[in-house]
């Protein structure tokens, strides 16, 4: 289970959408296209000031994420901005040093992003890369020309005049280009650091005013020792402290927590998966009982998950955690429905109204003791009484404003989207302890808190649960066909240690039935589709290339273990054209 808990909030405001003509995944669509009724931010995402920091100005590349977190892998805290954050906002910010991202335009393009460029006065150390390189030398006066031809690929780089960029790496350095302008000539005090087959200046620096720049890609892996690069900048040049660790990021979390709850009372939406796990362990090692976790069985869970999450959190972590098995009012809501739009909007909606109903139960609870009395002298707020609060595990990419270049839709601010559906009436004001961090970050910070593997590492679940992987009606019997079939995949991708390896490996149910031969017997049975795909993010994917051994011993199991199945398929679709769920 996943996330993706608080993402079924808005499944129900959103449209499930296929590929799009511009890419785009239906993940950011769902996104853009969330209720516009927005909770307020109440959290800021910038560090304390004592941490050291790299900005990151994003022109629009899609490696702009990639240059944040090898940042943080290097324990130096990263942030993204937008490129035209104005030079006096980022010395208000003072951060040690500045990365300028690339990006998919042309300096020369009309509306082509452009840097304010006093941020090249302000003392503080700067790296362009590729297109931010372009910046760099279009704004100090050197020339730049569009080449008409992009260059990508790998390229050997020579090093030419020992650059501080490039200290304990030799000579030649392995490097990955992709770019479409060129520098054709420096900019007043600038020497050239180092040339590939093709430009004379594909690593540059003013060593004077701590400016350099980088035609190709230091933070991907096809340039292997980019790592060192960045770390020469972040360590050497711009004097960063390795002080971003997840130890003291949970330390930091907790007391930010307890000085913007205070005595408050804090509620969350708990689905078992890395997200909700990670805050609801977070929230508790800082505010303890005040915390009470919702934990809704929608009927559409995997098999024994919500025997799962109740021993994880309500006997292991001792948290305060409500349970509510609404499984008939979601299956009664769901008879008779195909159409999987409308699901998805049934159960939102289903949700949305299950989850008012248990905190409004929750004050009753709490009438027995002491906080009857405090919740009565309380001005209610929208009906929750001192349930101020409503915990959410936001991550960071969900929260970092994308650029749009060159009118492309696809760049769309993500923020929020895990609110879109709730309704404003219910006056929760947001704690949200993970939105500064990436991923793998939330799982180191689990793995600390104590949270077993089994719940860290565990893969996304869909908010609307196993109901997108039914096509066709979602009635008792065919969710117990595909729990049945979805347990055995589980057990033979982990047996053979495949699950951790993959980003999702799931079955689905299809409305078809087809002819089989068990015994002598002729069958008429359901038909079982293998889903098993790589991710980096969910935003695209490619099916994994199993081993046929795997891939038979899951089919005969299957096949041979759950009643009604006679047919086993594997999904050999990418993301796009294909989504990863059915529906
Ligand atoms: P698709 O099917 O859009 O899935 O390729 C991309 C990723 O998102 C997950 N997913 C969802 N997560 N609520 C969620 O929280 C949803 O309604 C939802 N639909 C898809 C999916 O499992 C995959 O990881």
């Amino acid at each position: 289970m996943v996330e993706t808990f608080n993402r079924s909030w808005n499944a129900g405001s959103l449209v499930k959408a296929k590929s799009s003509p511009n890419n785009e995944s239906p993940a950011i669509q769902r996104a853009s296209m969330a209720s516009p009724r927005r909770i307020p931010n109440k959290v800021k995402t910038a560090a304390p000031p004592k941490h050291s920091k790299i900005l990151i100005l994003d022109f629009g590349s899609q490696y702009t994420q990639v240059i944040a977190r090898r940042i943080r892998e290097l324990q130096v805290y990263s942030e993204v901005v937008p490129f035209d954050l104005p030079a006096a906002e980022i010395k208000k910010l003072n951060p040690n040093g500045i990365i300028l991202s690339g990006g998919p335009a042309s300096v020369y393009d009309k509306g082509a992003p452009q840097i304010d460029k006093e941020i090249f006065s302000l003392g503080i150390p700067v790296l362009g890369i590729c297109y931010g390189l372009m910046q760099m030398a279009h704004h100090l006066g050197g020339q730049v020309v569009f080449t008409g031809r992009r260059e990508y690929g790998a390229g050997m780089l020579h090093i030419t005049n020992g650059s501080q960029l490039f200290d304990g790496l030799g000579n030649q350095l392995d490097v990955w280009n992709s770019h479409g302008d060129e520098v054709t000539a420096l900019p007043k005090g600038f020497l050239a650091a180092g040339r590939t087959e093709s430009s004379d200046f594909a690593a540059v620096e003013d060593r004077q005013r701590k400016l350099y720049g980088l035609q190709f890609h230091p933070e991907v892996a096809h340039t292997p020792r980019g790592k060192e690069i960045l770390q020469n900048f972040v360590y050497h040049i711009c004097h960063c402290a390795m002080d971003w660790t997840m130890g003291s990021f949970i330390e930091e979390a907790c007391e930010r927590v307890r000085r913007q709850v205070g005595h408050e009372k804090v509620v969350l939406g708990l689905s078992g998966g890395v997200d909700s796990s990670v805050t609801a362990a977070l929230l508790h090692k800082a505010i303890g009982d005040q915390l009470t976790c919702i934990f809704v069985n929608n009927g559409l869970l995997r098999a024994r998950e919500e025997e799962i999450v109740q021993r994880v959190f309500g006997e292991n972590f001792h948290v305060r955690l409500k349970y509510v098995d609404a499984t008939e009012r979601f299956l009664t809501a769901l008879k008779g429905v195909t159409d999987p739009e409308q699901k998805r909007k049934i159960i939102g909606n289903e949700f949305i109204a299950v989850f008012q109903h248990a905190t409004e139960e929750l004050l009753g609870e709490d009438g027995q003791t002491k906080a009857r009395k405090l919740a009565a002298a309380t001005p209610s707020r929208g009906g929750h009484g001192h349930y101020k609060f409503l915990a959410q595990g936001t991550l960071y990419p969900d929260v970092i404003e994308s650029v749009s270049i060159g009118g492309n839709p696809a760049a769309v601010i993500k923020s929020h989207h895990n609110v879109g559906g709730l309704p404003e009436k219910m006056h929760f004001e947001l704690v949200e302890p993970v939105r500064q961090l990436f991923k793998d970050e939330v799982r180191q910070v689990g793995l600390q808190l104590g949270l077993p593997k089994e719940v860290v590492y565990r893969q996304p679940f869909p908010g609307p649960g196993l109901s997108v992987r039914i096509l066709g009606e979602v009635t008792p019997e065919r969710l117990s066909i595909l729990r049945e079939a979805d347990t055995i995949v589980q057990s033979e991708m982990k047996a053979s240690d495949w699950y951790y390896r993959v980003w999702q490996s799931f079955a689905v149910l299809l409305p078809v039935r087809s002819v089989g031969v068990m015994g002598d017997q002729r069958t008429y049975e359901n038909t079982i589709v293998l889903r098993i795909v790589e991710s980096q993010d969910g935003m695209t994917a490619d099916w994994v290339r199993l081993p046929y051994e795997l891939l038979a011993r899951i089919s005969s199991r299957i096949s041979n273990e759950v009643k009604g199945v006679n047919r086993v398929c594997f999904d050999i679709s990418s993301k796009p054209p294909s989504t990863i769920e059915w529906e």
